[in-house]
């Protein structure tokens, strides 16, 4: 059933709006047989990094615990890394392809008028470069960055940007990810959550649900428009 009074709609950027594993096509021209290793390994420690810093209280940029997460996953992988090698990868990281549906998605969404924002661990320059190679330029209207917290999700600093940005209560804002411990991260700090399962994962085992779920972007539609605007 629609459900017309949100106030804004919030989306994580990395796995969300940008594929984070489209890398893995130049890890596997630089490192061949190894790329799907590289880039799923490389994630998961990025994420690991931003987890245990932001428990421990050790910011440190979004940009730079992914060189440190690349870093250490070729030493694991035992995968020589030249600095050439490392600056193409983290460049690569800089334009992120989008998944095929989302412009079209974001642009009927703006079209309605509503309001919409990014959430994100990222680099507030990071996540731009991205915005901007994906077509996304004047999509939104807020892109809200770990860098002005200095912490990493899922503590509640970083996801109270977004009801401050956009004046309103936690609730009132749908927040999007394909990350499934985000979606249940923003649904205990209090926002409505859509998980996007894009790999039909089983969810994380927290005690938690996101209050609604699909398996790619558009599938926030019915959602949020009435049947005619879609
Ligand atoms: C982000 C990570 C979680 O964009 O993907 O915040």
């Amino acid at each position: 059933m629609p459900v017309p009074d949100f106030r804004a709609i919030v989306f994580d950027a990395y796995g969300t709006l940008f594929d984070v594993h489209s890398v893995a096509s130049l890890a596997e021209q630089l490192f061949p047989g190894r790329g799907e290793a590289l880039s799923m390994l490389w994630r998961q420690k990025q994420l690991e990094y931003s987890w245990l810093r932001a428990m421990s209280r050790r910011y440190k940029p979004f940009r730079d615990i992914t060189r440190d997460a690349l870093i250490f996953s070729c030493e694991r992988l035992a995968i020589a890394l030249d600095e050439t090698s490392l600056q193409r990868l983290m460049n690569q990281y800089s334009s992120l392809s989008a998944f095929p549906e989302n412009l079209q998605t974001l642009r009927l969404l703006r079209q309605a008028g509503v309001p919409l924002g990014i959430l994100s661990n990222g680099n507030r320059e990071m996540i731009e470069v991205s915005v901007r190679s994906a077509g996304m330029t004047g999509l939104f209207d807020h892109i809200l960055s770990s860098e002005t917290v200095q912490t990493f999700k899922t503590q509640d600093p970083i996801y109270a940007l977004a009801p401050e940005a956009f004046a309103c209560r936690p609730e009132q804002i749908l927040f999007v990810s394909s990350n499934g411990w985000d979606a249940i991260g923003a649904r205990w700090y209090g926002f409505t959550s859509f998980w996007i399962n894009r790999a039909g994962l089983p969810l994380d085992r927290l005690d938690a649900a996101p209050q609604h779920q699909g398996s790619l972007l558009s599938d926030i539609l019915p959602l949020v428009l009435p049947a005619s605007s879609q």
